[in-house]
């Protein structure tokens, strides 16, 4: 890898690499099988500091940059794509927005706790009719006898069963469109806050989707993330970090992909020969190798520039669309050079097939990340 990793980048991804491979991959195809959440997993990821990466210490957090971040959430996605969305949705989109957005108090009470892992988080933006286009968004959040009360049901919510807080967008005033759209922190516990449904996956079945149900839900003022008004732009800005860490989940499950794919070329043979020696098997791997190359240099471009405090919205988006589809593109590859045993369930990559698969749909479809490169390469 060409990218300047200094040695602190190096030994992260070691000691990341290290634990994933050794505690966390020997369970995945059994939590896939069973739909076991990886709870003791999470509990020794807190303890590496993987749960509030790059929140800074001083409030409980790894304080690392975000280069760090995508070269250990690789890592954990190689292992096990489940829990590295898990991983991914707590940084990125939980923890992420309550340390930019958040007042002291929020981030005494709530980022602490978080970013040390004693908390799970999840982020509830998505409804029934409001997927790509969040601003269609029907919750409400009015004030009333010194509280907001929100009322509204969100869908696909990674983390929405097992998290114990979850950052809701709700509209507070609906004629303001988007503009109308406030970002609320809520402890599970609440009142009149349950977990509906409970979706049955084609992948990443160790982590659980889940609906939230929001009825007259007291939320104390205090708990609104940012101004009146600032949800939408909160959320837009959370997914932009989110989508590096997504971009570094495809680039893991791709590798994955790709030494399954090398080490069993080597070890069929066919016409008398092993068939990593055929050109077609050959070609396959090195534009898949190359492809993981390509997109990993884009993730840790865009993670720069967001560790610099430069814009990188496009980057992102960027990083998010090639590594989405690439990891798409890597899976094929793989069950198709593994033939008719990839398609059963003794080989991984049947498992990585499936799992692959959401990647260019969650936080934001390949269409989205066209929409907003376009939106900035064309300025309008
Ligand atoms: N950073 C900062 N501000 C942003 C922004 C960004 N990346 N993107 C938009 N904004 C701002 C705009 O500047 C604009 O601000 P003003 O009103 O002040 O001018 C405002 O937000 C509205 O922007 P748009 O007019 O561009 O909004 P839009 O309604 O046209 O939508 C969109 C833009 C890019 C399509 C956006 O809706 C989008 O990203 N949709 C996809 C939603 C998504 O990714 N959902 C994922 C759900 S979470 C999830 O999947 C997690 C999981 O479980 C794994």
């Amino acid at each position: 890898m060409s990218f300047p990793l200094n040695e602190e980048h190096r030994m992260i991804e070691a000691m990341v690499r290290d634990f994933a491979r050794e505690q966390i991959l020997p369970g995945a195809a059994e939590r896939d099988r069973t739909g076991r959440f990886p709870k003791e997993i999470l509990a020794q990821m807190a303890e590496l500091g993987l749960l509030g990466m790059t929140v800074p210490q001083e409030y409980g957090g790894a304080g690392v940059d975000s280069i760090s971040y995508c070269l250990a959430l690789k890592e954990v996605a190689y292992a096990c794509a489940s829990t590295a969305v898990i991983m991914s949705v707590h940084n990125s989109v939980a923890c992420g927005p309550i340390y930019q957005f958040g007042s002291d108090y929020q981030k005494e009470v709530y980022l602490k706790r978080l970013a040390k892992g004693e908390l799970l988080g999840c982020f509830a933006l998505t409804e029934a009719s409001a997927g790509s286009d969040p601003a269609s968004q029907r919750a409400v959040a009015e004030k009333r006898d010194g509280y907001y009360v929100i009322n509204g049901t969100k869908v696909f919510i990674t983390n929405g069963k097992n998290a114990d807080v979850a950052v809701v967008t709700a509209y507070t005033s609906k004629e303001k469109k988007h503009k109308g759209i406030s970002a609320f922190i809520v402890e599970k516990g609440a009142n009149g806050f349950s977990v509906g449904k409970i979706e049955d996956k084609m992948g990443l079945r160790a982590s659980d989707t889940a609906e939230l149900i929001f009825e007259d839900v007291r939320v104390p003022l205090e708990n609104r993330l940012g101004d009146e008004g600032d949800g939408f732009k909160i959320a837009m800005i959370s997914l932009d970090g989110g989508r590096i860490g997504i971009a570094s989940q495809a680039i893991g499950i791709a590798t994955a992909c790709l030494d399954a794919a090398v080490n069993y070329s080597k070890q069929r043979i066919q016409f008398g020969r092993p068939i990593s020696q055929f050109q077609a098997i050959r070609w396959m791997i090195a534009d898949m190798a190359t492809e993981i190359e390509a997109s990993l240099l884009l993730t840790l471009s865009a993670a720069h520039l967001k560790d610099q405090g430069r814009p990188f919205t496009k980057e992102a988006s960027m990083a998010k669309l090639f590594a989405s589809e690439m990891a798409q593109r890597a899976a094929y590859k793989a069950l198709q050079i593994h033939g008719g045993y990839g398609y059963m369930k003794d080989f991984p990559v049947e498992r990585y097939y499936r799992d692959v698969r959401v990647l260019t749909i969650y936080e934001g479809t390949s269409e989205i990340q066209r929409t907003v490169i376009s939106r900035e390469v064309l300025g309008a």
